[in-house]
């Protein structure tokens, strides 16, 4: 999200960025003279991600580390002090972390991949590359809750942006993981695969809408970096992480007036809703 500010220097937030795409952003967005707070839940690993910015060349002035696990209130809390105390206001935020939501078993993804050249399809494949279960489903609503392309009943639910609030989302993401507990997920046609992930993304896609609304002076948008090569694919996909970066770069450098409350996949608007 970020704000038409006319301020000259800016600052912004990236979650989970010790390394894939959140670490591509952050250096593209210094790139562009932007001061970066480069986050990680855990302390150690984003150090060493702020250490590798600095070895490649970026002044020490524009990326510095704070510590951020988006499940946690406290780590939330203690990230807006900082900002807050140390440059009083914040230009953009890039919600990148994410977690799969489920076992990935490696050989299986690079062996499908391989295998079709594209994105893996088919319930039978997916039931070699995935284990699911509702601790792993509830822990990834809770960490993602964004960016994602909603099918089937989950669109149904969520297209209704004019009448959508938090509260509703809340209940739908309710809904799901009840469902999940009850093996229901087939019978009620919520996604089978990567189903969290999936339902997560739709929600957070549904709430940026929401924000854009109620916030009309900000960007809030959301954005697919496309099929990366990053841990989270097990490292097979198109692209690498710092093309998926650029997406969100994009979006984050939006200048006044540029569009808020849409879905990208890359640099392409999406008509999904
Ligand atoms: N790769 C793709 O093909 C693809 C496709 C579509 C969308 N995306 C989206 O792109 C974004 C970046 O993904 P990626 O591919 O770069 O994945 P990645 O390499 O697995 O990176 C995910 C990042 O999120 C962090 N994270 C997970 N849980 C967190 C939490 N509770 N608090 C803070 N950070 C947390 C991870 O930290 P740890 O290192 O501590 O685990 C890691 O830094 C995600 O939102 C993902 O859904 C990726």
């Amino acid at each position: 999200m970020a704000e038409t500010s006319t301020a000259t220097k800016r600052y912004a937030v990236v979650t989970g960025a010790n390394k894939g795409i959140g670490l591509e952003i952050c250096r593209q967005l210094t790139s562009h003279g932007i001061v970066v707070v480069l986050t990680a839940r855990d302390e150690k690993r984003g150090l060493e991600a702020v250490q590798k910015m600095k070895d490649s060349g970026i002044s020490d002035d524009l990326v510095v580390f704070h510590q951020l696990d988006v499940v946690d209130p406290d780590s939330i809390a203690s990230l807006v002090e900082f900002v807050k105390t140390k440059f009083g206001k914040l230009d953009i935020l890039v919600n990148n972390a994410a977690i799969s939501g489920v076992v990935l078993n490696a050989d299986a993804f690079q062996r499908a991949f391989e295998l079709s050249g594209c994105w893996p399809d088919g319930e039978e494949v997916w039931n070699e590359i995935e284990t699911q279960s509702f601790e792993l489903a509830e822990q990834c609503i809770k960490t993602n809750y964004y960016g994602n392309i909603p099918n089937g009943r989950v669109k149904g639910l969520l297209n209704d942006v004019e009448s959508l609030t938090g509260d509703r989302i809340d209940e739908i993401l309710k809904e799901f993981l009840k469902d999940f507990k009850e093996g229901l997920l087939k019978t009620k046609g919520w996604p089978t695969q990567l189903s969290a992930y999936t339902v997560a993304k739709a929600a957070m896609n549904a709430y940026t809408r929401i924000l854009a609304k109620r916030y009309p002076n900000f960007h809030a948008n959301c954005v697919s970096p496309g099929y990366c090569k990053t841990d989270l694919s097990t490292n097979t996909g198109y692209f690498t992480a710092a093309e998926g970066a650029e997406g969100a770069v994009r979006l984050a450098l939006l200048p006044d007036g540029g569009p808020s409350g849409f879905c990208f996949l890359q640099k392409e608007m999406l008509t999904y809703f």
